[in-house]
């Protein structure tokens, strides 16, 4: 059955069982920059997995696309991903663990027409959060499973949070057995020796957990289901791998075609970060050298060197793009209307790659000559660094290079410096998104007061719904996104600069405070993305009309501010409308 049949099944199924299909949201979350890519199908979802009514009801299914990509390294195996597509069937505080249970068998046994002898389930073994779930391995026996093929897993396995904090609970994971003899008499589903495939993933998300790793019962209690569809068309197509099923096929073959070293983990890598990229790239992303551009660019590089690595020329980079359009646009109709698109910012992205990585082997190589002078084989930590900095060369692509000159690197310091940097880039764009820019000098110091005090009187003038949604400070302006759905009145505006100015005329001091992140919150202090700030956190308070979460620097009174005037106001983005202000003498 190939992958569009099995998600008309799945999404025609959950229909006739009373669920609103809703389209799939896009990779790119949209106003979240708190993540980088949706992970989850659930992830678009969360509002409603909380309590807030979702306007299709209380049953939705949809397919969801997903980007995954802490293990981009393992790509090349016979199982790793970082794009995956998710079907998925919610209950937003409607049916549970029965319904949800039968519905599953259901699907699986009479649509699928997978033998229910092939299916082994688990279910939470309970610990001091969350009571052992006999509920679910019950409704399992009542569907038709027995209890031989009923298992119980800890948190590790059977347990479902995105994150850290959020929406969670307890899961029942179906396992489809392969028919492969047993790895040992202990064989279980979650052994990982390839004889049961996990299908499929039923969360009874009726707990939330907080910041200090507290679980508390939810308003309502919901399920989210996921069903990888990759794994799903390889079990129905009767293959050992994803690679193998008609998601990948045409792009395998085409590459064994093309290439003159033979490589199967090369061919993976290139198929699988051929459609990741392409997906991206359909859904607005962009390369660049941070946060969701570097992961593309990072696709993209890499599928280029194990291009270089079978020998196939670059030239036949347009072949594969249209050849994977051709095969996916039934399921992706976005990768059709956005060929060009696509195509354009894949061969830009090649061409840059080709000239840095000349330049880059070049400089590898006077940095090996150094080494070998001083008598030494490893690649010193700050080398593969400046490579991935300078270059924008993957560490991999200096760990071969190391390797053909029978060399090692230092992985270990360049992880320590390649987390630094990480971690700088991170405050920065805390500082990006709290302070503008993360500039001291004296006007841009009084502007970021004039920020908080802006914040304070746009909530007094429009309403409790406004939020900070970006800020840009220079030393001549302040740029200031708030979440409002329409266009400020004259009047409101008026109103709002008038409140500032009084509070700068008032001389109120702005007083600096640390304290632990939960006081904060508590105390109601204003934050954009809490959850990045470490447990201690910097908080401004002015007069009992701002109290935020911000890393300064702020002047010490607002009388050192001047006169503030708005100059513009305008629409930033669906919901959000941005004042520029300046600061006058
Ligand atoms: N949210 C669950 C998962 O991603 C269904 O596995």
């Amino acid at each position: 059955m190939k992958a569009i049949e099995i998600r008309k099944k799945y999404l025609n199924f959950f229909k006739n069982h009373g669920h609103a299909v809703i389209p799939s949201a896009p990779l790119i979350p949209e106003n979240d920059s708190s993540v980088l890519f949706t992970t989850a199908g659930m992830q678009p979802l969360v509002p409603y997995l909380l309590g807030e009514p979702h306007p299709q009801g209380k049953r939705l299914t949809d397919y969801q696309k997903c980007v995954r990509t802490n293990d981009i390294e393992e790509v090349g195996d016979n199982r790793h991903l970082t794009y995956f597509e998710m079907l998925g069937n919610w209950s937003l505080g409607d049916y549970f663990k029965e319904e949800s249970i039968q519905m599953s068998y259901d699907f699986l046994t009479q649509e699928l027409q997978i033998p229910a002898e092939k299916i082994s389930v688990t279910c939470f073994a309970g610990d001091e959060d969350c009571a052992r779930d006999e509920v679910t391995a019950e409704c399992w026996k009542k569907a038709g499973i027995p209890e031989e093929r009923i298992y119980y897993f800890g948190k590790d396995d059977n347990w479902w949070i995105a994150g850290e904090t959020g929406p969670c609970g307890p899961d029942t994971e179906m396992f489809y057995d392969t028919g492969k003899p047993k790895c040992s008499p202990n064989c279980n589903p979650s052994c990982g020796c390839g004889k049961y495939v996990e299908i499929w993933n039923n969360v009874f998300m009726e707990f939330y957990k907080d910041e200090n790793g507290k679980y508390t019962k939810l308003k309502q209690k919901n399920v989210d289901t996921g069903l990888g569809i990759e794994r799903m068309t390889m079990i129905l197509e009767g293959k050992e791998t994803p690679f193998e099923t008609e998601l990948f096929s045409h792009i395998m073959d085409k590459l064994v075609e093309l290439q003159k070293v033979d490589n199967i983990s090369s061919r993976r890598i290139i198929a699988e970060h051929l459609r990741s990229s392409m997906m991206i790239i359909a859904d607005g992303g962009r390369p660049s050298n941070i946060d969701r551009g570097y992961i593309l660019r990072r696709l993209i590089r890499r599928m280029i060197r194990h291009m270089n690595k079978l020998e196939i020329s670059l030239d036949e980079l347009s072949t594969l793009i249209e050849l994977n359009v051709e095969n996916l646009k039934e399921m992706y109709p976005e990768l059709e209307n956005k060929k060009e698109i696509i195509k354009n910012v894949i061969l830009e992205e090649k061409d840059k790659f080709v000239k840095t990585l000349t330049k880059g082997e070049k400089e590898f190589e006077k940095e090996i000559a150094e080494i070998r002078k001083q008598g030494k084989e490893v690649v010193d930590g700050k080398i593969v660094f400046r490579l991935y900095d300078t270059y924008g060369f993957p560490p991999e692509v200096t760990e071969e290079l190391a390797q053909e000159n029978g060399m090692k690197i230092d992985k270990e310091e360049f992880n320590k410096l390649f987390k630094e940097h990480q971690e700088k880039s991170r405050a920065g764009s805390e500082q990006k998104f709290k302070g503008g820019l993360a500039s001291t000098g004296e006007m841009e110091t009084k502007y970021h007061t004039a920020t908080h005090l802006l914040n304070a009187a746009l909530k007094q003038v429009l309403g409790q719904h406004v939020h900070q949604k970006g800020s840009n400070i220079t030393a001549e302006r302040m740029r200031f996104d708030f979440s409002h759905p329409s266009k400020m009145t004259d009047e409101e505006k008026q109103k709002t600069e008038d409140l500032v100015n009084s509070w700068i005329q008032s001389a109120i001091p702005v007083e600096h405070m640390e304290m632990k992140k939960e006081e904060a919150i508590k105390m109601g202090a204003e934050a954009m993305f809490i959850e990045k700030y470490g447990d201690i956190v910097s908080v401004y308070k002015i007069g009992d009309f701002s109290l935020e979460v911000c890393g300064g620097p702020h002047v010490h009174n607002t009388s050192e501010l001047g006169h503030f005037k708005i100059k513009k106001e305008e629409s930033s983005s669906s919901g959000v409308r941005r004042i520029k202000a300046i600061l006058e003498e």
